[in-house]
């Protein structure tokens, strides 16, 4: 489905009826990322898929990006969509934008789920790297982003073992634009440090994250874990950065017993 929000065509998938989950993806994917969770988890809760702002089936205008404008994206379809409250799940960067959206928009949140994510800034190396990668899409196109990509995003095993699903998640990062891919890489580099707003987190909040996972480690999981009030951990063995793909079943699993703490 297609929503005007924001002045740009935003595509979105809504299914399954409950309290609402709503799901951000990961750099430099789409919402395709979400097939088996929208799967397994649509007999029990209302799942929404989104492909933000610059990614997929939504538009990705040439023009400067940031996480608060993809939160107010996400607001702005909850809006269209008349939902109240919904439990807010990010992975990787989508856990950056469900940062953002706390930060503006906490009374709409009725819990955080923060996968493969990190609460720090960039270094200033990490801008650095994100600034070359933005010359590499501009110059080479999305293949050479899903070449550089792909080795962080699955874990060696994965990407030795199942050739289809790194077909699939090349297939996803190829298909978008450089507008938009460029557009997050400097959005990224420019989000603010979000340590601080860890201790004044007070929603429930659920942290996963692959035990393999090297973009954004354990031990960045385990600090969100230490600082966010009664939060908790799920370390999903064999998996990467993208626990949800690698196992899939396990990560549900880690949603579905949150969110069912969170139906009345
Ligand atoms: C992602 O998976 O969204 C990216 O690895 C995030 C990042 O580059 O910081």
């Amino acid at each position: 489905m297609l929503a005007q929000i924001n002045g740009i065509s935003l595509a979105f998938t809504d299914q399954g009826i409950g309290l609402p989950l709503v799901f951000l993806h990961a750099f430099p994917l789409t919402r395709s990322m979400w097939s088996e969770q929208e799967h397994a988890l649509t007999s029990q809760f209302r799942v929404i898929t989104i492909d933000l702002r610059g990614h997929g089936e939504s538009d990705a205008p040439l023009w400067r990006y940031s996480l608060d404008q993809a939160a107010d994206d996400v607001c702005g379809l909850l809006d269209h969509l008349s939902i109240r409250h919904a439990i807010i799940v990010g992975l990787s960067m989508g856990g950056y934008i469900a940062f953002a959206f706390y930060r503006k928009y906490a009374d709409r949140v009725k819990g955080l789920i923060f996968a493969d994510t990190r609460a720090q800034a960039d270094t200033d190396e990490g801008k650095r790297a994100r600034f070359e990668m933005a010359q590499v899409a501009y110059k080479q196109g999305p293949g050479a982003i899903a070449d550089i990509m792909l080795q962080k995003l699955l874990s060696p095993t994965t990407i030795r073992t199942r050739p289809e699903l790194v077909q699939r998640v090349r297939t996803m990062i190829e298909g978008n634009q450089v507008s938009g891919i460029a557009g997050d890489l400097m959005a990224m580099a420019e989000r603010p440090d979000s340590l601080p707003l860890l201790q004044q987190i007070i929603c429930p909040t659920q942290i996963i994250v692959g035990e393999l996972d090297v973009p954004t480690p354990p031990s960045d999981a385990q600090l969100m874990a230490d600082r966010i009030h009664n939060a908790r951990l799920a370390v999903i063995p064999e998996a990467g950065h993208l626990s949800n793909l690698e196992q899939p079943e396990l990560f549900n699993e880690a949603i579905r017993s949150f969110g069912l703490t969170l139906v009345r």
